[in-house]
């Protein structure tokens, strides 16, 4: 394999040695298959082309200073494609096989982890999809779970530096009793038109309001919304967005730091009053926010006045990025250790 330039990966798709597969048929899974093949064969009538019964995961592995490879929180990815599986009507993937195939897709591509310094890691692409052939609106009997993965940079160029974002008061990507909160394709497929506007006029992403009242922040694209206030870490509780599992190791840090987490609605015009504010992901880890754009209405919200990453957010993410290294002791139990 050629030596690639491991510190100027951009977040994309790189073909890599193998990717491992599961089928489910006659009501169980089978047994774990390798491919070096990046192709599904399918059926024409397959509910996951048709009906979007589909659901993926995202998560990743990094190679830390003393050679040993780390994989973050795969149990939680694990729990929450199971959520997803049941509002779609898939059979739920146990999570030891889940967490079997994690470690061996790794362990197959392992000349595609990183290096430590370049500061890069291994993003891990689960995907369930509906194989089984139906056309009346129904979940099918048959299915294949796999994963693939490739070396990643930053989502974002520039890597960590405060980012833009357009309000986009037009779209909702998911609705109040909706899909949000599952990983599913068409909530993707939903935001692409929006994303495509805030792309075209030059900003990072699109930002969502609640779609009920178009009064509280929801996410900013492909990631939660975090702000600072003082000593208080902020973001919002709604039922149509994603539960993040950056998120949620980054309120556990933030408490470990002495600060307090507040879950809840976090209505718009609060932006006034935030220190600081960011994006947060698997893909984003945090992304800070420098301004948002209501860009129908015509009103900006600056958050960071400097146009630059703030403090507390700026050291969240140094913590995070050290556990998930082991540069930093993993006291919460976040982090499986691959000796490969
Ligand atoms: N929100 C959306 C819509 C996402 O696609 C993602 C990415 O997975 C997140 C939030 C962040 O979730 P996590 O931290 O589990 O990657
Ligand atoms: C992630 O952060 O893992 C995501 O899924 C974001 C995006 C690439 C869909």
């Amino acid at each position: 394999m050629k030596e690639l330039d491991w510190a100027n990966l951009s977040f994309g798709y790189m073909k890599t040695n193998w990717n491992l597969r599961i089928s489910f048929k006659d009501g169980k899974w089978g047994e774990i298959e390798e491919s070096n093949s990046e192709y599904v064969p399918m059926h024409i009538a397959a509910t996951c082309l048709h009906y979007g019964q589909e659901a993926f995961e995202g998560l990743k592995a990094f190679r830390g200073k003393d050679g040993k490879v780390r994989v973050f929180r795969m149990e939680a990815n694990a729990e929450r494609l199971q959520s997803t599986c049941r509002a779609t009507m898939m059979p739920e993937l146990p999570t030891e096989t889940f967490c079997k195939m994690v470690k061996r897709v790794i362990e197959l591509n392992k000349e595609f982890i990183p290096p430590y310094e370049s500061g890069a890691s291994l993003y891990i692409r689960p995907l369930l999809i509906g194989t089984g052939a139906e056309v009346g609106v129904k979940p099918a009997q048959e299915y294949m779970f796999l994963i693939f993965v490739m070396p990643v940079g930053p989502y974002f160029k520039g890597g960590f530096s405060a980012n833009a974002y357009a309000l986009v008061r037009s779209y909702d990507r998911s609705a109040p009793l909706g899909m949000g909160k599952y990983k599913v394709g068409g909530n993707y497929a939903a935001s692409l038109y929006a994303h495509n506007i805030a792309h075209e006029k030059g900003y990072g992403s699109e930002f969502y309001l609640d779609a009920k009242e178009k009064k509280y922040i929801d996410e900013c694209g492909a990631a939660n919304f975090i702000g600072i206030k003082g000593d208080k870490y902020i973001t919002p509780k709604s039922e149509s967005i994603l539960p993040s599992i950056t998120n949620k190791s980054l309120q556990q840090i933030a408490k470990d730091n002495g600060m307090t987490v507040e879950c809840r609605p976090v209505p718009l015009e609060e932006l006034n009053e935030m220190d600081e504010a960011g994006a947060c992901g698997t893909a984003a880890v945090i992304s800070p926010i420098s301004r948002i754009d209501d860009i129908e209405l015509g009103k900006s919200y600056v958050v960071a006045k400097d146009g630059k990453p703030g403090p507390v957010l700026t050291k969240l993410y140094n913590q995070l990025r050290a556990i998930q290294y082991g540069d930093a002791p993993d006291t919460h139990g976040w982090v499986t250790v691959l000796d490969i």
